[in-house]
């Protein structure tokens, strides 16, 4: 099966009334994983890849392994989506490349640490929009700004010094058209998300829950959402790490997240943390060891299961026979005559 547009994944999604996992990638072990966790669950997917994994894999790398997990698994609808394209050429370069969705994050500038205004923000994530319309690429926006800092990406600090506001959230898709929205709710990228078992102090799903009120049918994202389990914690510093203790975004949150208008939701810390266990437990035991194989083949293995554990948590198992792949050509004919909206639908307050 060619690769999906995302929009199509996620209007499929809100139909269904589930999230799918987006699941950042680096090299071959991490697609191997994903792949297999979605022919075990049946489950369509988003896979990701950061400026950074673009440069530590390299462009055509990454993309043709993409293109061979869509080859092997044609029962799988899978879209390939930029993490975090901190500009138009960021974005316009994985168009060229084949990737079937895009997100312009125009809450920060350029560099990818300093906020952006909300003009600026509006200004670049529209003109993505309608390069990517019209060759039927899908474009998600963000709107306030997350907290923490991934592969040299973001503005650092805890989350909640710039939390979405969802009046501006509706102006914003009402001016660009995106068609997934990121929000600002509290949560950050990485591992060290909060020191507690988050409630609602630090954890904002009230104003996620605002938002949908307000735009009921746009999908939106949840970033920074891996949770950072205690067991995964716990096996990195049995052998020898020294991971320091953090709490990140409960399963239950999420799925809270999922019933009030979440369809993407970014997941990367809990793979990374998977696999970094299960490499430590075999050079802790067997330190003769030295083949990669030894420690990679375990290591696909442990995220694999975290991926296909998400995905039944997030609802997309069992989903990936429900629907036929549009053509990208054919997207972009809907975004140009209308019949894919890129404007939302605005709820009265
Ligand atoms: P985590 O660091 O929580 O896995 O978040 C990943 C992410 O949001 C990628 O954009």
């Amino acid at each position: 099966m060619p690769l999906v547009s995302m929009r199509q994944l996620l209007d499929e999604a809100a139909k269904g009334g589930y999230g799918v996992g987006a699941f950042n990638v680096n090299d071959m072990e991490q697609i191997q994983a994903i792949m297999a966790a979605a022919k075990e669950t049946k489950s369509p997917v988003i896979v990701q890849a950061s400026r950074g994994a673009r440069k530590f894999a390299e462009d055509l790398y990454l993309f043709k392994l993409i293109q061979a997990a869509a080859e092997l698994n044609p029962e799988i609808p899978i879209a390939m989506h930029q993490d975090h394209g901190n500009s138009f050429e960021t974005c316009k370069s994985a168009i060229e490349l084949g990737y079937t969705s895009v997100m312009m994050d125009g809450s920060l500038k350029e560099d990818g640490k300093t906020p952006a205004t909300f003009e600026e923000n509006v200004t670049v994530t529209k003109k993505v929009v309608d390069y990517a319309h019209e060759r039927g690429v899908t474009v998600e926006g963000e709107i306030g700004v997350l907290g923490g800092v991934e592969d040299g990406h973001g503005a650092g600090g805890t989350g909640l010094e710039h939390l979405t506001d969802p009046d501006q959230a509706v102006e914003f898709a009402e001016l660009t058209g995106v068609d997934a929205l990121a929000i600002a709710i509290g949560t950050s990228h990485g591992a060290y998300k909060f020191t507690k078992k988050p409630d609602g102090s630090v954890l904002k799903m009230d104003v996620l829950i605002a938002i949908h009120k307000r735009l009921p049918n746009t999908h939106l994202v949840m970033h920074g959402s891996s949770s950072v389990p205690k067991d995964l914690q716990d096996v990195i510093n049995q052998y020898g790490g020294k991971l320091k203790e953090t709490w990140g975004v409960p399963v239950e949150e999420i799925q809270l997240g999922i019933r009030n208008g979440v369809r993407k939701i970014n997941v990367d810390t809990d793979n990374r943390l998977a696999m970094t266990g299960a490499i430590r437990k075999v050079l802790w035991e067997s330190p003769e060891k030295f083949d990669p194989r030894d420690y990679m083949k375990p290591a696909r293995e442990a995220m694999q299961k975290v991926v296909a554990q998400r995905m039944t948590q997030f609802g997309q198992a069992g989903h990936a026979g429900d629907y036929a792949p549009i053509a990208i050509t054919e997207i972009a004919k809907g975004y140009a005559n209308g019949t894919l909206s890129t404007q939302p639908l605005v709820a009265a307050r």
